[in-house]
């Protein structure tokens, strides 16, 4: 018998119920990937197949409040009261249903992302991240960050990575239930790196990177070679962490990412979240490399591109890059 979610979050839940607060609130951060998390083994549970690996974006992210109400959910976006019939709010609403302890319990969800929604910036990460962060307040579990860690992956894998700052490694875990595929944050800290973000298209992405990830598995892909790549990748990422050395953790994850979104472009059908201008900006930075500017890039499941590089290169950055949005990830 295949576990469900509603058995984890009540094993996880249920021995915890105490006085419910009128409100929880609760901030989480955007994460970067610099290793993907591409593949799941249970799509239920979002059981990845490899471990991942991010840093977090600490000043950008989501900002959630829930509240109870009888009846039906009250779905706020970015100061917009959404409609049942909305994505955001249908799946939002379905991840809700696993905490309803009586069917008649509603929930007021107001939540804010510092970056567009479904542009591959990570924000269902942050945003299922203070989610649950904001239920765990409401409800008052007072459950350690590892066990939200879970319940935030079952929303949307990546989410698993955004309960903390800093860099961050998902370990896949082996478990059929998935209590042991949950992120641990590293004690690393790099204060000299910087995530460049260039949003070169706000759009929501045309496929996404759940239907994405599902296409590359089962579409006869490169895909199994994935798996080694991720290996490789990671234990060459921990020791470039543990040395501060950000040439090679720009190496690894530019590698990584590129690799990732080979893998969609060998399915049939083929899978390519990129726009030209994305391959454009790509050109660029190599020929920016080339002449001797230590930048490097990653890319999720979209048209936008991020930056990895040293403080040292940020005014050549600026200056190649004029709307590059900066961040400190560890300021
Ligand atoms: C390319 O976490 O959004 O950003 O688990 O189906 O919700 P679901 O997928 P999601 O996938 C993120 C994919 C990625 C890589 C990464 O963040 O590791």
């Amino acid at each position: 018998m295949s576990i469900t979610a509603q058995y984890i979050v009540q094993q996880l839940t249920q021995s915890k119920q105490a006085q419910i607060k009128t409100q929880g609130t609760a901030y989480a951060p955007v994460n970067i990937a610099l290793i993907k998390y591409w593949g799941k083994r249970n799509s239920e549970l979002n059981l990845p197949i490899t471990d991942s690996l991010s840093v977090g974006l600490k000043t950008l992210g989501t900002h959630t409040s829930i509240a109870l109400c009888d009846g039906q959910d009250h779905i706020t976006l970015n100061g917009t009261l959404l409609a049942a019939e909305h994505p955001f709010s249908q799946r939002t609403s379905r991840y809700l249903d696993l905490f309803r302890t009586v069917p008649s319990m509603g929930f007021v969800v107001d939540t804010k992302n510092d970056v567009p929604t479904g542009a591959g910036l990570a924000s269902s990460a942050s945003g299922y991240a203070a989610l649950v962060l904001a239920l765990d307040d409401l409800f008052n579990w007072q459950l350690d960050k590892t066990q939200l860690s879970v319940l935030a992956r079952i929303g949307s894998g990546s989410a698993s990575r955004s309960l903390w700052d800093g860099f961050v490694h998902w370990h896949a875990g082996e478990q059929d239930d998935g209590m042991d595929s949950h992120a641990i944050p590293l004690t690393q800290t790099l204060p000299d790196l910087r995530i460049g973000l260039l949003t070169l298209s706000a759009k929501t992405k045309p496929v996404s990177s759940r239907s994405g990830m599902k296409q590359t598995v089962e579409g006869l892909s490169l895909y199994p070679a994935w798996k080694n790549m991720v290996d490789t990748h990671l234990t060459q990422m921990l020791p470039a962490i543990e040395q501060a050395d950000i040439a090679q953790i720009g190496q690894i994850a530019e590698h990584n990412a590129l690799a990732m979104h080979a893998t969609m472009m060998s399915a049939y059908p083929a899978l390519c979240y990129w726009l030209p201008e994305t391959l454009a900006t790509l050109q660029t930075i190599w020929a920016a490399r080339e002449a001797g500017l230590a930048c490097w890039a990653t890319l999720d499941a979209g048209a936008n591109v991020k930056l990895i590089f040293a403080q040292q290169a940020q005014s050549e950055v600026e200056a190649l890059f004029p709307k590059v949005q900066i961040v400190q990830p560890f300021s």
